[in-house]
């Protein structure tokens, strides 16, 4: 499925706009503040159902306005279909030509997303909690059912957290916790199992850009074995009451990649880390295209100043090869050298896109 066009009625700083797509390469070009994320953000959250951003979702809405719409056309030689999103009194709305879906499912049926931001390598390389939720947010990409599963989870975590804090009734947190088992090993045991088969095709990738590194999970939880786990939870409730907060489950599983025994985001040097996390970005596209049986449309926002010439093209490279459409965002032209073929740019200015060739 290609997105053909694009519309936008009050997505942040867009009034309404509409246009069309190439159904290879998008180049959208622009000054700093322009709307260039916020594009890619819309066609995320078109086919998410949900932003990529830390934000409520009311900030989508263009200040002072009260709804918003985003719609598209995505077509491939078999049929055309038409997503829609909405926010309107306070509620979101998706739509799959003119019926309401209630399930992100319906849409991934048809169409998929992979979101490559600066920011990658960064986060992996901060400390246990950010490296996790980048890597769930990967294998949520996969997996429905894996995201359902941590929201579950984060869930039950928060409603132990607040009987920690509150009554500290033991009656409650037993049952709290028969049900925290279950899910915690369930969280783990999926987590490493994606996250090693994240690293075998990261390995892969990392071959053609470095024969020199490779990287090993270390993956580190309380929660693999559901007895062991059950005793520790037990053995340190009393602990847990005192500080208000769960310290056993999923959510403080560690999750680090070796390269020749060492943790390469804490002590690798920044090439390495930049190296494996492109290899991990390419490895999601990868492992999509074996799950989905088709690529995933791919989202790049401003990669240009975080890799260097040797990355980028290998990256580009891949883009260029692989037969999916590409949305990529960039503030300079450094990124046209590298002669994309079969592309089209765009020219993003507040609020307005308007192509150029
Ligand atoms: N809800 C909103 N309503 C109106 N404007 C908004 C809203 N949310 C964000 N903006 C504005 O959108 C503008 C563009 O944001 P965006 O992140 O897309 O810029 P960009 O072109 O990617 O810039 P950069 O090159 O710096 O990354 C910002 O100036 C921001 O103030
Ligand atoms: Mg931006």
């Amino acid at each position: 499925m290609k997105l053909d066009s694009i519309f936008l009625k009050n997505f942040r700083n867009y009034s309404e706009t509409r246009f069309n797509l190439n159904s290879r390469i998008n180049i959208f070009l622009g000054n700093n503040g322009q709307g260039k994320t916020n594009l890619l953000e819309a066609i995320w959250t078109l086919i998410n159902g949900r932003t990529f951003r830390n934000s409520k979702f009311d900030d989508l809405i263009k200040f002072n306005q009260k709804f918003l719409e985003i719609s598209g056309e995505f077509s491939d030689e078999f049929r055309t279909n038409y997503i829609k999103f909405s926010i309107i009194d306070n509620k979101k709305k998706l739509e799959l030509n003119d019926k309401q879906v209630n399930s992100r499912k319906e849409i991934k049926k048809i169409v998929s997303t992979v979101m490559f931001d600066k920011d990658l390598s960064y986060n992996l390389g901060r400390s246990s909690k950010p490296r996790r939720d980048c890597l769930d947010s990967i294998v949520s990409n996969f997996s429905n059912e894996y995201r359902v599963l941590i929201n579950n989870y984060s869930r039950e975590i928060q409603r132990r957290n607040e009987i920690l804090r509150t009554t500290r009734n033991d009656e409650v947190l037993d049952f709290i916790d028969d049900r925290l088992i279950r899910l915690s090993n369930k969280v783990s045991l999926n987590r490493r199992l994606w996250i090693s088969r994240i690293v075998n095709l990261t390995n892969q990738i990392i071959k053609k850009l470095d024969k020199n590194i490779s990287i090993n999970l270390d993956f580190v939880s309380d929660s693999l074995e559901i007895t062991k786990l059950k005793k520790k939870l037990k053995q340190n409730r009393g602990h847990d009451k005192i500080l208000g907060h769960s310290s056993i489950g999923s959510h403080k599983d560690k999750i680090t990649f070796l390269a020749d025994k060492i943790d390469v985001f804490n002590f690798g040097s920044e090439g390495e880390k930049k190296t494996i996390a492109l290899a991990i970005k390419i490895s999601e596209i990868l492992m999509l295209k074996k799950l989905e049986d088709r690529f995933p449309l791919v989202l790049v926002d401003e990669i240009g100043s975080e890799f260097d010439e040797k990355r980028l093209k290998f990256f580009y490279n891949f883009l260029a090869k692989i037969n999916t459409q590409c949305f990529i965002t960039a503030s300079n032209k450094q990124l046209l050298d590298l002669k994309m073929r079969d592309h089209v740019l765009f020219l993003v200015t507040n609020g307005d896109c308007k192509k150029i060739s």
